[in-house]
């Protein structure tokens, strides 16, 4: 049986997860979160200490695959489960530069359109709408102004001991804006057919039944 996708692309911070997490427990999907599956792959490189142009000869070591414990996304490294660590910035970092690795795309393409294949999902990500499910049956590309993703992301690591300041945040947002948007394997951007919601003044719900009424308008 053909499986419904729904591929949700857009820069750090827009709210992409949070909102795609909402969105597929309304509509019963399987959320995937693809920036776990980069970083789980930043943390392997890391902790192997894999220079760059090692990484083709070493990345099928990497052992990366995604389980779904009570309908919530897991990523694990071989055993472990590493969902919780790879949420430092260091491996934001690294995860936006390693991703514009063509070895690394590749090696994560067959992982994420095999989970496409097999069950209705909500997927986001940076190429999702335009690489990995081109055909995909809706298409969103989600955004918020710089400033706004930067104000977002500092409240939530205000909480977090050794926390930076908002200038750092901003500066980090609009570094890894520039390396998503700039690589030139698979860089972020909108795809032709993507429905654009721009969140900087929704809050998370409203974002979250913008983009139901979306699929649903688009499924039916
Ligand atoms: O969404 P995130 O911040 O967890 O993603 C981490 C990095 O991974 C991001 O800087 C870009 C990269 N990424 C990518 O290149 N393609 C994807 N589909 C998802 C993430």
């Amino acid at each position: 049986m053909k499986t419904i996708n729904i591929a949700i692309d857009g820069p750090a911070g827009a709210g992409k997860s949070t909102i795609a997490k909402m969105v597929s427990k309304e509509l019963g999907y399987i959320y995937v979160d693809t920036g776990a599956l980069y970083r789980t792959i930043a943390l392997f490189l890391t902790e192997n200490g894999i220079a760059d142009e090692d990484i083709e000869a070493n990345i099928e070591r990497a052992d990366v695959s995604l389980r779904f414990i009570d309908g919530a996304q897991r990523v694990f490294l071989g055993d472990r489960d590493v969902s919780d660590m790879i949420r430092t910035p260091e491996i934001s970092m690294a995860a936006s530069r390693t991703s514009a690795i063509p070895a690394v795309r590749a090696y994560l393409f067959e992982t994420q359109q095999k989970i496409a294949r097999e069950n209705n999902v909500i997927m986001d990500g940076r190429d999702i709408g335009t690489v990995v499910l081109p055909d995909a049956d809706v298409k969103i590309f989600l955004t918020a102004s710089a400033e706004e993703r930067a104000n977002r992301r500092y409240r939530e690591l205000m909480e977090k001991p050794g926390c930076p300041t908002y200038q750092e945040v901003l500066d980090d947002i609009i570094k890894r804006d520039y390396q998503d948007t700039h690589r030139k394997t698979a860089p972020l951007k909108q795809a032709e057919d993507a429905v654009l919601v721009d969140t900087t003044k929704l809050n998370l719900e409203e974002s979250a039944a913008a983009i139901v009424k979306i699929i649903t308008e688009k499924t039916s």
